[in-house]
């Protein structure tokens, strides 16, 4: 027995305490004379580490709660009402875009609740195809405005692969990243939409072994990786890379990805296809006829992952994307209901905007269908609506203000073909 070892008192439970070793009083400052007993220690550890307890417990409630919620509110018919809002017909694909993300965030609340299991439920990234102007891009960032999750749109054709000048693969993680306000474990759950997905397949499509396209490849091979899952590094913005600089890494494992492109010509491979089949099934004669020749709507809801492996896509790349999603060309209805009736329609606007100078303005059926005709010669989907209606408002819209009574804005068809000015009513 130590008799020389000193009596401490601890600060805390005011015990006196023979120090024989310092995990008696582990902590003492002689100067002060402040000490911690070994067992106030333990005592104060114990009530952290239950407390801490308490604290993992009701940040798992609340993330648990969170991700009920957001299951409750994107059920796909809410989705779907949703971008029924801003979206004219494209039923088929706002269906497919809703399922995918009410799973995306069921696959989320399956992983929380078995943290154990992996991959136990498979990702169903997307791949969108359709005509130009017909409402891809609209439908995914309307979608990412409704969503609680971070969600961010790259241009696929920016991307080139590493070593090549342009932008590496890795900034759509970091897009994402940024769309997530730096949260890496959001940025982990959250949403990628690669746009103009078709621009990056192979130049040369089918029989591509000769005539490869090393650029693309390259970056397709890139983004396999990504889709695949792995953990992705990158520096912050505005920071140049260079070997000490520090990077963010963040694992894609949940991330879900949607790619989008107009594939321009893809029908034909199409029809080819289906062409070849019935040839062998001895239907063959019956599709030659050109009036037989099916339309471009019939063609693109039949896109199989061989077609769009001949367009110039890997095979590696078709089989991480299992969803099929197609949009159709609008037709002159549906262009004239573009002009309209969405929350976000040109004339709903045009209407807001002369409001403000106390005038009412009023398109005729036929003006709007003259619209509708025009946009479909220029074969730009609903793209073009708006510059075709710019041109005719702009004069008005420079007029109109030399007034300030009260007038209704007629514009009639002609003011539309043959730009004659719109009828002017004081009211
Ligand atoms: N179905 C639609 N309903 C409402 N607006 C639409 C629709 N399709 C297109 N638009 C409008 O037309 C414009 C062009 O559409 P968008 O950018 O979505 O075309 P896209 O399909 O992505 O074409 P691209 O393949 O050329 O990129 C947008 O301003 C969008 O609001
Ligand atoms: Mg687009």
């Amino acid at each position: 027995m130590d008799n020389n070892a000193p009596t401490i008192t601890c600060s805390f439970c005011k015990r006196k305490v023979v120090a024989r070793t310092q995990y008696d009083v582990p902590i003492y400052d002689p100067r002060s004379g402040f000490s911690l007993c070994a067992n106030c220690i333990r005592d104060i550890y114990h009530l952290i580490e239950d407390h801490q307890e308490d604290e993992n417990i009701r940040q798992h409630e609340e993330t648990e709660q969170a991700i009920n919620e957001e299951l409750a509110r994107i059920k796909p018919h809410l989705v779907k009402d949703y971008l029924d809002q801003y979206i004219i017909n494209q039923d088929h694909a706002k269906k497919v875009l809703s399922v995918a993300i009410y799973n995306h965030f069921k696959r989320m609340k399956y992983g929380f609740q078995h943290p154990e299991e992996d991959d136990d439920i498979d990702k169903s990234n997307v791949i969108i195809l359709g005509p130009s102007g017909c409402g891809k891009t609209a439908l995914l960032s309307h979608l990412a405005k409704m969503l609680d999750i971070p969600f961010a749109v790259t241009d696929a054709s920016s991307l080139t692969e590493a070593g090549f000048v342009g932008a590496d693969v890795e900034v759509a993680v970091r897009n994402l990243y940024y769309a997530a306000d730096k949260d890496i474990s959001r940025c982990e759950h959250g949403i990628i939409y690669l746009d103009e997905f078709d621009k990056i397949a192979r130049k040369s499509g089918e029989n591509n072994t000769i005539t490869a396209d090393p650029g693309h490849e390259g970056v397709q091979q890139a983004l396999l990786k990504m889709l695949e899952g792995n953990v992705v590094e990158f520096t912050a913005r505005g920071q140049r890379k260079h070997p000490e600089a520090p990077t963010i890494k963040v694992d894609t494992k949940n991330i879900l990805f949607i790619v989008g492109g107009a594939f321009v010509g893809i029908e034909k491979i199409i029809a080819k296809r289906l062409q070849k089949n019935d040839a062998n099934i001895g239907f063959g004669a019956k599709i030659e006829g050109q009036d037989d020749k099916p339309k471009f709507d019939e063609l693109i809801h039949q896109t199989t992952p061989e077609d769009l492996m001949k367009y110039g896509i890997i095979p590696e790349i078709i089989g991480r994307l299992p969803i099929i999603c197609t949009l159709e060309n609008l037709d002159e209805d549906a262009l004239l209901r573009i002009l309209t009736e969405p929350k976000n329609a040109p004339v709903k606007q045009y209407q807001k905007l002369l409001k403000m100078d106390n005038v009412e303005l009023e398109f005729q059926e036929e003006a709007l269908r003259a619209v509708a005709k025009k946009a479909i010669e220029r074969k730009t989907g609903a793209r073009s609506l708006k510059g075709i209606i710019e041109d005719t408002m702009l004069d008005i819209m420079f007029d109109i203000p030399h007034s300030d009574a009260k007038r209704r804005v007629i514009i009639t068809a002609e003011c539309i073909n043959d730009g004659a000015p719109p009828t002017v009513e004081t009211i």
